[in-house]
């Protein structure tokens, strides 16, 4: 039984941790809150550390899901002189770039593997164990953690060397970022125009207008749910990233820059651990 140390019990990290403990890993976690810990340990078969270096002792593989690049770069920092020569460490927290490269370095000089693993799917994609994860570094070292990421993943791509996994993440972003201001809009127009929104989504997401935003969504935002998923905080780490980026390729992203600054009102509506689809509020506040 190969072991595996799961660090970050998130919104994602929570359920995907879950996944490898029913897929027969020996799993230990680490959270920073003990209390997600305990509870994570309560509901599955795995074993609780209450450090990142005592999780990663004697494990094959390690998984982080944490939040920002501060975070992933403090753990990964703890862990360097812990993990055995031979694991390979896979990131699954969107990140940037420069900072999948740099950890490359680091961990090939203590003979560790890393890969950048950003993932797609969201909440609903955790908890069902269908994520979409693109992966930077080298080849043999995603083959290595593939059997585990299988777990979770529902598509495992190996997209290029240290650092594409994240910038792959961003352009997920980028096309996100319209797509939600867009359904935002329509919602909020139907909502206005006396439509029926069930029968309306019933139609139109047979259609070209279909997207995962509305399969998933697009009720609970006629509805005012927010209290879930994806934070707008972690949206905004996102598209700074993406849009850190453009600056040095070079890409134009006016929509991507617009749509950042949408959020910026929502957080200053104090929906920063709101779902992404809270954009919407931005229309809906003002009536
Ligand atoms: N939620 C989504 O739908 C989704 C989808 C795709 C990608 N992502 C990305 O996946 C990552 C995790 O998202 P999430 O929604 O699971 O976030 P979350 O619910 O806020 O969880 C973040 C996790 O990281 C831990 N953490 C944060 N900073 C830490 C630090 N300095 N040291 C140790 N642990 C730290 C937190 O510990 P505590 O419990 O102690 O706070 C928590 O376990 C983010 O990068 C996000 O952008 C999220």
């Amino acid at each position: 039984m190969k072991k595996a140390a799961f660090l970050g019990l998130g919104v994602m990290g929570y359920p995907m941790a879950g996944w490898l403990a029913k897929n027969k890993f020996d799993v230990t976690v680490y959270n920073r809150t003990l209390s997600k810990a305990q509870k994570w340990t309560d509901e599955h078969r795995g074993a609780l550390a209450e450090t990142p270096e005592e999780a990663v002792k004697g494990a094959d593989l390690v998984f982080m899901c944490l939040g920002d690049d501060p975070d992933v770069a403090a753990v990964a920092n703890a862990i360097a002189g812990a993990v055995s020569t031979g694991a390979v460490v896979v990131d699954h927290t969107t990140g940037s770039p420069a900072l999948a490269r740099r950890l490359h370095e680091a961990f090939t000089e203590v003979g560790a593997g890393f890969v950048d693993a950003p993932v797609s799917g969201g909440q609903a994609g955790a908890e069902n164990g269908k994520l979409a994860i693109m992966c930077g570094g080298d080849g043999a070292h995603v083959e290595l953690a593939r059997p585990a990421m299988k777990a979770f993943g529902a598509r495992i791509v190996h997209v290029g060397p240290a650092g594409h996994g994240q910038l792959c993440k961003a352009v997920n972003q980028i096309c996100i970022a319209g797509i939600v201001q867009g359904l935002s809009e329509g919602v909020h127009f139907a909502a206005r125009s006396g439509l029926d929104i069930e029968k309306a989504l019933e139609a139109i997401s047979g259609g070209a207008a279909q997207s995962w935003q509305m399969d998933n969504r697009a009720r609970t935002m006629a509805s005012d749910e927010f209290e879930f998923g994806f934070a707008v905080d972690w949206m905004r780490k996102d598209l700074r990233i993406a849009l850190a980026e453009a600056r040095e390729n070079g890409a134009r992203l006016p929509l991507t820059a617009l749509v950042d600054q949408f959020y910026a009102d929502v957080q200053a509506m104090g929906g920063g651990r709101w779902d992404t689809s809270s954009l919407i509020r931005r229309l809906t506040d003002v009536d």
